[in-house]
């Protein structure tokens, strides 16, 4: 019989590391690395499946924030280290889990990276942001006019108290985007420790420090260099761009490689908009309405005659409903549906990367006036996170 328990003492967050670590085919941190890690474990927050005394199965979340459309700031559910260990799969064990993080989550909202795309669309999480990998041909990656601020080079130890005071600065502003937790950041500084070549440059404008972007740079073969992006934030035009003619500019580098937002104009800095070669796409955002109508009500919607969407809700009922939702706002109504969706799909389209219509088209989404849908979820900006957990 699986139970689920809610863990409290450093001896069981390790385990739950482990059991998590084994599941992802990942080596087990030593008592060094183990220091790293412990700070990303918070209180009521990390879960756990038994048989008997043994830990089968884990999942937990980080306390954060998140950026939704029109530019609200909700508390929101980071959930990770989701594993179950191999001798215990197929038998519902994460489905019970899952069912138990959900109902006990303090957050209206809740995202995921999905380590396979089949996983977590039983639970409600719906595939809701993606994000672009660059290849940027920097031989030929011209740009014309010059810097409109400075770009400066920072050591490790200043990185690592700046850094999270700039993100703090800047803050958050598309929709996508997660406040990062004091966890988050040890990680980070330890990666950064552990990458040979990691630099950091700070951006400022006329009003001080707006930007930052950190990059390795590795030979790949006799002076043949590749530069890749790890994290780049900007407040402003001119950091972003600027940040970019730094990259462009690096002596002896021949490809930038970068995870950017699907609607990233990088392309246009360049003289040759070809030197931008798109290498993938991926999903980044797995996102979860936890409160539907409070995640409905914080968002912000275009003109359009208003629809009634009937949402369902297999795991979390309380959802289950209709929702009216007109350019002034959303909110619960006893009236006939224009559309049914699973809290699935729903999740999917709320950050506008994916469309009523297109659903429709797929026959997932049931019902009429998706146009009016759309034009009432959709968004000027694409989705993005660009924070990795
Ligand atoms: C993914 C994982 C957590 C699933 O755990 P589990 O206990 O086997 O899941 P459950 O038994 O509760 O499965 C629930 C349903 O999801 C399906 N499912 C679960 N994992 C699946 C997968 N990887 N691919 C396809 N279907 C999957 C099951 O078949 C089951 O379907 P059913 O209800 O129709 O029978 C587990 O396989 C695992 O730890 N994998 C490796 C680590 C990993 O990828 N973790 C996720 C990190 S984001």
């Amino acid at each position: 019989m699986t139970e689920i328990r809610v863990l409290h003492d450093e001896a069981q967050f390790r385990t739950h590391t482990a059991v998590f670590r084994r599941a992802m085919h990942m080596p087990i941190p030593n008592d060094e690395q183990w220091q790293v890690v412990l700070p990303s474990y918070e209180p009521d927050r990390v879960f756990a499946a038994f048989d008997g005394d043994e830990m089968i199965g884990t999942t937990q979340s980080y306390g954060s924030s998140l950026v939704v459309p029109g530019g609200a700031v909700v508390p929101h559910a980071a959930v990770s280290r989701v594993g179950v260990r191999a001798d215990y799969t197929r038998r519902g064990v994460l489905t019970a889990l899952m069912r138990e993080q959900l109902e006990k989550l303090p957050d209206p909202v809740a995202t995921l990276r999905a380590s396979e795309g089949r996983i977590y669309g039983r639970f409600g999480y719906g595939l809701a942001g993606r994000w672009r990998t660059v290849e940027i041909d920097a031989k030929r990656a011209v740009v014309a006019g010059e810097m409109a601020g400075r770009v400066r080079m920072i050591d490790a130890d200043t990185a690592d108290k700046l850094l999270p005071e700039l993100h703090e600065t800047i803050g958050l502003t598309r929709p996508g985007q997660i406040g990062r937790w004091t966890g988050w950041w040890a990680r980070e500084r330890d990666r950064r420790s552990h990458a040979e070549n990691s630099v950091t440059v700070v951006h400022s404008g006329p009003d001080g420090d707006d930007g930052f972007l950190t990059y390795k740079v590795s030979e790949v073969k006799d002076f043949k260099h590749q530069m890749s992006v790890k994290d780049m934030v900007w407040a402003n035009d001119d950091a972003w761009r600027d940040l970019w003619i730094y990259a462009a500019r690096l002596d002896l580098v021949d490809k930038i490689e970068a995870d950017i937002p699907l609607d990233e104009p990088v392309s246009w800095l360049f003289e040759d908009p070809r030197v931008v070669y798109t290498e993938d796409i991926n999903d980044e955002i797995w996102l979860r309405l936890v409160d539907v109508e409070r995640m409905l009500q914080a968002r912000t919607y275009g003109a359009a005659e208003p629809v009634v969407i009937e949402v369902q809700d297999k795991l979390l009922p309380a959802n289950d409903g209709r929702y009216r939702v007109t350019p002034d706002g959303a909110g619960r109504v006893d009236a006939p549906a224009d559309i049914t969706i699973s809290v699935e799909l729903l999740g999917a389209v709320y950050f506008g990367d994916t469309t009523f219509s297109q659903l429709a088209a797929t026959k997932r989404i049931v019902g009429a006036s998706f146009d009016q849908a759309d034009a009432l979820f959709a968004v000027p900006q694409k989705p993005f996170c660009g924070t990795f957990f």
